[in-house]
């Protein structure tokens, strides 16, 4: 070999090894401190844990090392190079503390979730790409989240979502320390949840479709622009006697209880959503009695009781299934019209004393609040479900980027508020060059809430909508590297959110995107 050629090699390795060893935390930390030197990752190390609750980190912790370089590790109780411990165990406190040096990796904190956000850390001072050697920076890390719900919503009734595609999407939350997934399983288009107690919801009919206007749609971009993402997947199709070929799926009992287990090893919480009383046109078409014509249509006639007992027999399900304590009941977008053409209806508000039709569904949330509550659990709806009067224990969504006062309202009544405006967090809408410094510098949280109100945002999410989204790949255009801002606008406080400070952070992300495989949305592209 020449000398000038071990020369310049050996100056672009270094180049290569130094800009490897820089720390691009996203979320920003509380505190970064960076020393000398670095921890060299070598085969068959022990990654050991404090405590016999740590064992599924550990072996979390253990698959993602190995994805990422190859090797293999080992993990026991006790002492390992790379070391996760419990300190002073308390289940609120989300910080956590993250030390490396030449001898090991020490992350500690005070519960599961918080080791979990300590090992999204240490996965990100992994270099991004295969280099010639493994290693993470010499440094000390402090950091807690400024809010404790940072979520994402998946719409798989539009179009459908394998569980294995589901999972990817919770890997790469738990990279970013999103803890939050809201799953929304019920709709006009579909039903996706399996339940016992109704099985025509997940019938080759119901949960499987004829195409709609936005498969259509879809189909028409995907031959228009060439775009093999805009394709409805060939694995979601199924041949139906007296039907043809239909579109769609469902989720088993087992499928689900699998995804909520895959999720809680990443420290993510699921919050399922089967929407009541309207977007329900799934389980109308189903079990025509639902609806106040019989006819099909939705929303859920609530003047008859049998409606009340389908609601009642699907939550107990969804309570079995989910053990998160947050359920949301949606009651978006509800059609109330149809109630007060319903005699059934009707007689409802008079017999219950109600004003009008907001009232009955007012009426119907707090009935289901209480039945939420009497089985342990708490109800969460969209921002409609002010209307009409709601429980102070109720939690909003906030979506209607266009009704500002919503967040005021609810907050002033006590409510607590999770903030997803579509203005900024709706991840189905079009995209341009500006749409990721928006998300960044926009004031999420209203800028016009006392201490007191503010305490009561417990956070925000993105929603991802899917009428236009039929596969993974148009998800990962649509959600990365978007999805970064979101993370740091939820995790960073405001005070130390920095566009200037974030985005070279955000470009060396998209290595580890690319590294992942993610089919993310460049940052310059005339394409939405
Ligand atoms: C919604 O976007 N209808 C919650
Ligand atoms: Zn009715």
């Amino acid at each position: 070999m020449n000398k000038r050629f071990t020369f310049l090699t050996a100056c672009l390795l270094l180049c290569v090894g130094t800009a490897m060893a820089a720390v691009n935390i996203i979320p920003k930390p509380t505190s970064v401190v960076e020393k000398e030197g670095e921890f060299v990752f070598t085969k068959g190390f022990t990654i050991g844990y404090s405590d016999v609750s740590l064992q599924p980190a550990a072996t979390y912790l253990q698959e993602v090392l190995t994805k990422a370089t190859g090797l293999s590790f080992k993990t026991k109780l006790g002492k390992g190079k790379v070391q996760i411990s419990l300190v002073l165990p308390d289940e609120n406190d989300e910080s956590y503390e993250l030390v490396s040096d030449k001898k090991g990796v020490l992350i500690t904190a005070h519960n599961y979730r918080s080791i979990i956000n300590g090992i999204a850390t240490l996965r990100q001072l992994l270099p991004p790409v295969v280099k010639v050697q493994y290693d993470v920076p010499a440094v000390t890390i402090k950091d807690s989240p400024n809010f404790h719900w940072r979520g994402l919503m998946l719409d798989p009734v539009r179009h459908f979502f394998s569980v294995e595609e589901t999972k990817k999407l919770l890997d790469e939350m738990a990279l970013y320390k999103l803890n939050k997934f809201h799953w929304h399983l019920s709709d006009n288009e579909g039903f996706r949840m399996e339940v016992k107690a109704y099985p025509g919801l997940t019938s080759d009919t119901v949960a499987w479709r004829r195409f709609n206007y936005h498969d259509r749609q879809c189909l028409d971009r995907a031959s228009k622009e060439n775009n093999p993402s805009m394709l409805l997947p060939w694995k979601f199709f199924k041949e139906v006697e007296g039907y043809g070929e239909l579109y769609g799926g469902f989720y088993t009992q087992e499928e689900i209880c699998d995804v909520v287990k895959y999720a809680a090893i990443r420290g993510i919480d699921i919050i399922p959503e089967i929407d009541m009383p309207g977007h329900n046109g799934a389980a109308c078409y189903c079990y025509r009695w639902l609806s106040c014509t019989q006819n099909g249509v939705e929303p859920l006639c609530l003047g008859r009781n049998t409606t009340i007992e389908f609601a009642e027999k699907v939550y107990d399900e969804v309570f079995q299934l989910f053990p998160y304590e947050y359920v949301s009941i949606g009651g978006d977008e509800v059609n109330r019209r149809r109630w007060s053409e319903c005699s059934e209806c009707k007689k409802r508000i008079e017999s219950e004393g109600l004003k009008d039709v907001s009232e009955l569904q007012a009426w119907f949330t707090k009935k289901m609040e209480k039945y939420f509550n009497a089985h342990g659990r708490r109800i969460l709806g969209w921002d409609e479900i002010l209307e009409g009067g709601l429980s102070k224990t109720a939690t909003v969504h906030w979506w209607r980027g266009d009704h500002p006062d919503v967040t005021q309202k609810a907050t002033a009544m006590g409510n607590e508020v999770v903030l997803c405006p579509f203005t900024f967090l709706y991840f189905d809408y079009a995209q341009d060059d500006n749409t990721l410094r928006h998300i960044y510098d926009g004031d999420i949280v209203p800028v016009d809430l006392t201490a007191e109100q503010l305490k009561l945002i417990k956070g925000m999410q993105a929603n991802i909508w899917c009428e236009r989204i039929p596969t993974e790949a148009r998800m990962e255009w649509m959600v990365f590297p978007r999805v970064l801002a979101l993370a740091e606008k939820a995790w960073t406080p405001r005070k130390d959110q920095n566009w200037d400070d974030f985005l070279p952070r955000l470009q060396a992300h998209l290595q580890r995107l690319d590294a992942m495989g993610i089919q993310y949305r460049p940052l310059q592209t005339k394409r939405p």
